[in-house]
């Protein structure tokens, strides 16, 4: 009997020391890349401490930060579609939740669902139902989230408003009137960088002048983009193009912030991503710089998510669902969005370790209507997209107002 008792409780210990060693992390090795498009400031330290922590779990494997250059992934995009078409996709890569995700990789045949990771990892727990609808097709859930973030807020620098005796615009009569004083100051009133923010700039201007109802009608067909209000959202844009500097088109967005830094800008209309990047220039919200929502987007709430998936035949599988785990992690979203100037998408984060601009932004979040961002891939698919980044490449050159809304209604007619 004693021996009966020996032999079982060895033979338990000797199957939980397997299962330990099939769990055991430390079991991955190889490389891993992971694409993405974080190389400014904020962006890559944020990603680094996701890597950092990934480093210390999995000693052995050799981390390749795989990142193309180029905000919004402008330039990582074309890459990304050229190496899965040709069968040599990275382990994992970023990609925005919603139309991005679905329309692009969703329709092919190109990820595998992670909804055995959700199911390991208890996230069903603590992922929102309506973030898992915009990462999922059908039941699939095709990719995990590592942030959400807000693409309508107007960063100002706090100095040039004071010494210039203005307020800070929140409607866009104001904004006008704020612009004036300031070109006659000789500061350009709103700095812009290069196409991507030019489109970016307009989804703001669009939401501002038309309002969260119309702006969602726009996206499922029911509000007409050659509408009189469209057309006012085009006039007022054209007519804040007037305030924006002269080199924009040669300007990452990135630069365009450095501007605001500087002071020979005063404000400039970009994602959260920017207050990561005035941080990583030893800023501090509210001291040098400050934030309102977009003219006429008081109340609402622009999002837009990043995200990492497991591409199909990832040469590193297990790696790659390792890397996963991290990034949808508590750990690793608070190590991340802190830097990154986004806010968890997880509902248990430690929001002791967010700023003060971060806390509004979670505030925000939670009692704003949330409005999907067209630029960041939530509320429109890639091929939408780039039509109405045309129109907009366009309407800079030409500012025809009638001639954009004809082009955006065709734009969206093709893609509805
Ligand atoms: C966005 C992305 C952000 C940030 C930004 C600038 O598309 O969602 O995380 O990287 O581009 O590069």
């Amino acid at each position: 009997m004693k021996k009966i008792l020996i032999l079982l409780l060895t033979a338990i210990f000797a199957i939980s020391l397997l299962f330990m060693g099939v769990g055991c992390k430390e079991k991955v090795s190889g490389e891993v890349e992971v694409f993405s498009w974080w190389t400014a400031g904020g962006e890559a330290e944020g990603l680094q401490a996701m890597i950092d922590i990934f480093n210390e779990k999995y000693p052995d494997v050799e981390f390749i930060n795989a990142t193309v250059a180029g905000g919004a992934g402008v330039e990582a995009k074309p890459v990304l579609i050229s190496r899965l078409t040709g069968d040599d996709p990275p382990d994992s890569f970023q990609v925005h939740a919603g139309h991005e995700l679905i329309d692009t990789w969703g329709v092919g045949d190109y990820l595998e669902p992670v909804n055995f990771i959700f199911e390991e990892e208890g996230w069903y727990d603590v992922y929102p139902e309506d973030m898992i609808s915009i990462l999922s097709k059908g039941d699939d859930i095709l990719s995990v989230p590592v942030n959400i973030h807000r693409s309508n807020v107007l960063w100002y620098n706090k100095a040039v408003f004071e010494e210039n005796g203005i307020e800070v615009p929140t409607t866009f009569d104001e904004f006008f009137a704020a612009a004036d004083v300031l070109k006659a100051a000789g500061i350009t009133p709103l700095a812009m960088g290069e196409a991507w923010t030019a489109t970016h700039l307009f989804e703001n201007v669009l939401l501002g002048v038309v309002g969260a109802d119309d702006y969602v009608g726009l996206m499922d067909g029911s509000v007409k983009w050659d509408s009189d209000g469209v057309k006012e959202a085009i006039q007022t844009y054209v007519d804040i193009l007037d305030y924006v500097n002269a080199d924009n088109s040669a300007l990452g967005w990135d630069e365009a912030a450095q501007y605001v830094i500087d002071g020979t800008a005063a404000m400039t209309v970009m994602g959260d991503w920017a207050e990561g990047y005035f941080k990583s220039k030893g800023l501090t919200p509210d001291v040098e710089f400050g934030y309102v929502p977009s003219p006429g987007t008081s109340g609402i709430f622009m999002a837009l998510s990043d995200t990492f998936c497991l591409p199909k035949g990832a040469p590193n599988r297990d790696a790659a669902i390792a890397w996963l785990k991290i990034c949808g992690s508590k750990e690793g979203q608070d190590a991340f969005n802190p830097i990154k100037g986004s806010i968890p998408s997880r509902t248990d984060a430690d929001i002791s370790l967010y700023d003060v601009y971060l806390k509004s932004a979670i505030d925000d979040f939670g009692s704003n209507i949330i409005t999907p961002s067209i630029q960041h891939g939530a509320a429109v698919s890639e091929t939408w997209l780039v039509a109405i980044g045309d129109v907009i490449t366009l309407l800079l050159a030409d500012k025809d107002v009638d001639a954009a809304a004809a082009a955006l209604q065709a734009a969206a007619d093709e893609n509805l």
